[in-house]
């Protein structure tokens, strides 16, 4: 009996032996398919027809309030889980880095500029650079794709306006328009508190901006734990050679030297200053040019994510500096160096008689001079601080801009606080 079992039991081996060798060649194969992939999509442009070969098998569903979806926003959802590129050239990212985010909308000669300035920043290779793009613009991606001096990450915000022609957010056909009376004309929508009703384009700033912030601290794999500090800063904001580094500086130096300070800044929060040049680092009200803090600070602002999102004013920064800041119940300052180490520049010409050195661009060069000082670190660790007080500005009380009053604008921008926060709806990007 016993000698008739074995060679059975035998044959049974044999043919797991066989079995297995399958599975783990077929695993070999597997392994080697997804490698090549992800070796693509680190340094290949990519094809937004051809994606799903991309598509990472997360589970993603959706949260409930989120609007619907069309197939463009569907597949920019999907881009945003591509790997950095550039990973072949940087496959690691430096101790202590600050992540640069650099939100954009559809200005390719304004892009081209700051991308230009950012290669010559020094450290620049050390960290992970994402470009959040409101809306989907060749050009400006075409841009984006030619950077080889750090990883880069491309997200799109996929329940921007523009990405929606005839639905929410978008304009939709029964939407009430400028002053429209909605009972008398039976249209859609709240009007603002001056009387308006929503501007698609124009609410899309606001939007893009808290999608991004949501996203680059809450929903992206590259970044949710990231512990130390993320600079923001825009497609018009040209960046010095210093600015990596000095920010290095500041935000080492912010929480000794400066206990009331929230984050760090580049440039001065009067955007036409260029500094005062002092041997001081100057603490003073939140700027919106090169602005970084940490996830601390982030976790207090999402807190006032209902102060944020009902506030009646379109601008992101105005509902900062009137709602956000004030309700944190203490000082909001941020620290910087006394030389900007970034400047905010628009078209040559359109805001004559405010000063011949405003930093302007024509015909896609930039009137911006860096000098010398400008190259290396220019911050000493034993300076003082200089504190402004009771700065100029937009404060608590401000009642707003308008344009921001309509339901669904509101409950959009609360959806994308929630939307990375709750169990079982919503994964990482
Ligand atoms: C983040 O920044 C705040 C404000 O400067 C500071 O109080 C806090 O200690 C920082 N958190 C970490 C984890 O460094």
């Amino acid at each position: 009996m016993a000698a008739s079992k074995k060679p059975r039991l035998r044959l049974r081996d044999v043919a797991l032996c066989r079995l297995l060798t399958v599975v783990f060649v077929t695993l070999c194969g597997v392994l080697f398919l997804i490698f090549l992939l992800a070796s693509n999509s680190s340094t290949g442009t990519h094809d937004i027809d051809n994606i799903d070969a991309y598509y990472h098998d997360l589970k993603f569903a959706k949260w409930p309030d989120l609007p619907q979806q069309n197939d463009l926003s569907l597949r920019l959802e999907k881009l945003n889980r591509l790997l950095p590129r550039n990973l072949d050239l940087y496959p690691t990212l430096a101790k202590n880095h600050i992540i640069v985010v650099l939100y954009v909308h559809n200005r390719p000669q304004y892009l081209r500029v700051v991308v230009e300035s950012l290669s010559r920043v020094a450290g620049i290779s050390e960290t992970l650079l994402i470009v959040s793009h409101d809306g989907y613009f060749e050009e400006m991606n075409e841009i984006i794709d030619g950077i080889r001096f750090c990883q880069v990450k491309q997200i799109f915000a996929p329940y921007s306006p523009h990405l929606f022609s005839d639905s929410f957010p978008g304009v939709s056909a029964n939407d009430c328009k400028d002053k429209d009376n909605s009972g008398e004309k039976h249209c859609e929508g709240n009007p603002d508190q001056y009387g308006n009703h929503r501007s698609p384009k124009i609410v899309s700033l606001k939007h893009h901006w808290w999608w991004m912030m949501n996203t680059v601290w809450d929903g992206l794999r590259e970044t949710r734990d990231h512990a130390g500090h993320v600079l923001f800063i825009e497609e018009d904001h040209f960046i010095f050679p210093n600015a990596y580094r000095n920010l290095q500086v500041l935000t080492s130096l912010k929480t000794r030297k400066c206990p009331d300070c929230y984050a760090a800044n580049l440039a001065p929060s009067d955007v036409n200053s260029r500094g005062e040049g002092w041997e001081t680092l100057i603490a003073e009200r939140m700027g919106n040019v090169g602005y970084s803090f940490n996830r601390t600070v982030w976790r207090k602002i999402h807190n006032k994510a209902k102060e944020f999102c009902f506030f009646d004013d379109y601008n992101w920064d105005i509902t900062m500096w009137a709602t956000v800041y004030p309700s944190f119940g203490s000082p909001v300052y941020s620290l910087r160096g006394p030389r900007t180490s970034a400047v905010h520049f628009g078209r040559c010409g359109l805001h004559q008689g405010q000063g011949e050195n405003k930093a302007c661009i024509d015909n896609g060069m930039v009137n911006i001079n860096v000098e010398e000082p400008d190259t290396v670190s220019n911050i000493e660790l034993d300076w003082e601080v200089h504190t402004y007080q009771n700065q100029l500005g937009y404060k608590a009380g401000f009642k707003g801009w308008g344009g921001w009053g309509d339901d669904r604008d509101r409950h959009l921008c609360l959806s994308f606080a929630k939307m990375y926060h709750s169990k079982g709806t919503a994964s990482p990007l």
